[in-house]
């Protein structure tokens, strides 16, 4: 199999990942292309024997976990109440700073991912050289929003400094989460401040989380 130098990078940064899993861990799973790689991998090392539980970051990840022979567990199954843990939550990112601070969202995963990376003891993710940027911002950032808020939410990120745009799917039907939110992408070009900006967007109503992932990553690997 012939792949592309991003494909490439994608794999090793995932092969270097499934190195980290341990037999009985329990392991956050992500979403998109990257963290394709890394459940297809990790399939791998469970038909050799290895024993895992996942819980998947969307419903997409669900089904390629099972395809790939993996326990797939909801996230009421980790048992938080008892003193349950994720041990490591392997996901992929959009762009990342020098400060392990990044732009997430671009499969519409965002809200998931957040809670399960909140979730885990060790959060490491991973990526192709391409997501590395020095300032984020020119992915736009994904915001979720409940349907009923969004033109409200639209005019008070506006105020912020960009046009937001209601994300849609490739057959130009609204595009709707796993939650059944939609998602606002917005194109604030460069975010100088990103702690500022998760504050004011966390005090939307209307918000259920944006795409800013900031102090969660505990390691960044690159392909
Ligand atoms: C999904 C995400 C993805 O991790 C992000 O979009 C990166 O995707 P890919 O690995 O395909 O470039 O945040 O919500």
């Amino acid at each position: 199999m012939s792949l592309s130098n991003a494909d490439a990078q994608k794999r090793a940064a995932a092969m270097q990942a499934v190195k980290l899993v341990e037999d009985g861990m329990t392991l956050g799973l992500g979403t998109g292309s990257t963290a394709a790689w890394f459940v297809t991998l990790l399939g791998e090392r469970v038909q050799d024997g290895l024993r895992v539980r996942g819980v998947p970051t969307s419903e997409t990840t669900a089904a390629l976990a099972r395809q790939c022979g993996i326990e797939v567990i909801g996230l009421d199954q980790v048992g938080f109440e008892t003193g349950g843990r994720i041990d490591l939550c392997v996901d992929g990112v959009d762009e990342v700073d020098g400060q392990n601070r990044a732009i997430k969202g671009g499969g519409g995963a965002l809200l998931r991912e957040k809670i399960v990376a909140a979730g885990s003891d060790r959060v490491v993710y991973i990526a192709d050289a391409s997501k590395r940027v020095e300032t984020l911002g020119a992915f736009s950032l994904p915001v979720e929003v409940i349907p009923f808020a969004v033109a409200f939410v639209s005019s008070r990120i506006a105020a912020l400094g960009c046009g937001p745009v209601l994300r849609q799917t490739a057959d130009s039907a609204e595009f709707r989460t796993d939650e059944n939110n939609v998602v606002l992408d917005c194109p604030f070009a460069v975010i100088d401040d990103p702690e500022s900006l998760a504050a004011e967007l966390a005090l939307i109503p209307g918000v259920v989380e944006h795409g800013l992932f900031l102090g969660m990553i505990d390691e960044m690997l690159f392909g």
